[in-house]
């Protein structure tokens, strides 16, 4: 694959074997879990779409035990078994998946059997391939008996999808944009936070795939929207402004400033040429009911990523609240631990 004149997958090959020891040492099987993400402060927009480096930095809060569990065997050929179904060779998920394996195989006779289950649903805007790719770097580094810090397992990734630099962790993450050309600065951690009320109900639109992908998504809002330097701008303040929130535990401040920033970046890309809406007229009814809500006195705030769901932010003492609003919301608790 070429873009923009530049061989991508040679140029990612040589950035990941920075990473390897000369001599890779397999095992037979390894397995990891890694968990799903919603960005608080959005990534939209990519300054380098090879390496996956973003225009701004961003925020997120794990989902808990929703994500992805990746086992990976020695077979006689390559195979990917995905929530039990058996993918062909041909298939867009095996070819991406394979590709970003093969950057850690640097051309060794390893062929894998990858078994993965996803317990969030696949390209709907609900971050699947980041906590798919997050997982699998997991069990790549221990495949490989690579013993990468997470901090350096984010950066790597990154690659197969940015927002899977945030699903190294359970909880507050927050992935600087770095200024490095080499990308070796943009990666994630963990916010020292042990605020833990924070809670994500899933309200459900659309859970078809989306008919465009983010990063396509994201280089025609940088090319072609008037607002974008302004998103920039915002996302930027915004990130700030979150982590402190985060560490002052401020819900109502973290929650407007969510809200905010999914808007801006929403607007961003429907002021793009032609126009981009990921947002349906069911989730805009969800944004309406959350406000008026808020009008009321309840303590409701809402994030939606490139797909037509939107996520309801809310405390833990409230949720019977959500649940009499949004009786069939999934909850979701960000800081549930999971083995593995
Ligand atoms: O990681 P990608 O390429 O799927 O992009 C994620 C984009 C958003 O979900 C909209 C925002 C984010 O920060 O997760």
């Amino acid at each position: 694959m070429r873009f923009e004149g530049v061989d991508v997958w040679a140029r990612r090959a040589a950035y990941v074997a920075d990473f390897l020891p000369s001599r890779l040492l397999v095992k037979g099987a390894s397995e990891a879990f890694a968990p799903a993400n919603i960005a608080l402060c959005k990534y939209w927009g990519k300054r380098d779409a090879v390496l996956n480096l973003p225009v701004n930095g961003s925020l997120s809060i794990s989902l808990g035990a929703l994500g992805t569990r990746t086992c990976l065997f020695r077979a006689d050929q390559d195979e990917m078994v995905l929530n039990g179904r058996a993918l062909l060779p041909e298939d867009k998920v095996f070819r991406r998946t394979f590709a970003f394996v093969d950057l850690f195989r640097q051309g060794l006779d390893v062929p894998l059997r990858i078994e993965s289950v996803n317990s969030v649903a696949t390209a709907a805007g609900l971050a699947s391939s980041a906590s798919a790719f997050a997982a699998l770097v997991l069990a790549l580094n221990d495949f490989f008996t690579l013993d990468l810090s997470r901090e350096r397992l984010s950066a790597l990734a990154r690659l197969g999808s940015g927002s899977a630099a945030r699903s190294l962790w359970q909880g507050f993450v927050r992935w600087d944009r770095g200024i490095k050309a080499d990308g070796s600065d943009s990666f994630a951690r963990v916010l020292p936070s042990s605020w833990q009320a924070l809670r994500v109900a899933l309200l459900e639109v659309d859970f078809t795939e989306k008919a465009v992908g983010s990063s396509e998504g994201m280089q025609h809002t940088v090319k072609t929207s008037p607002l974008f330097a302004s998103w920039e701008d915002c996302a930027t303040r915004d990130l700030e402004a979150m982590e402190e929130a985060v560490l002052g535990c401020d819900f109502d401040r973290l929650g407007a400033l969510a809200e905010g920033n999914m808007l801006a970046m929403h607007a961003t890309m429907m002021a793009a040429r032609p126009a981009l809406f990921y947002l349906k007229s069911a989730s805009f009814a969800l944004l309406e009911r959350v406000r008026a809500l808020r009008a009321e006195g309840l303590s409701f705030f809402c994030t939606a990523d490139a797909g037509a769901n939107v996520k309801l932010l809310y405390l833990a003492k409230d949720e019977d609240l959500v649940l009499k609003f949004f009786p069939s919301a999934v909850l979701v608790n960000p800081f549930v631990a999971v083995d593995g």
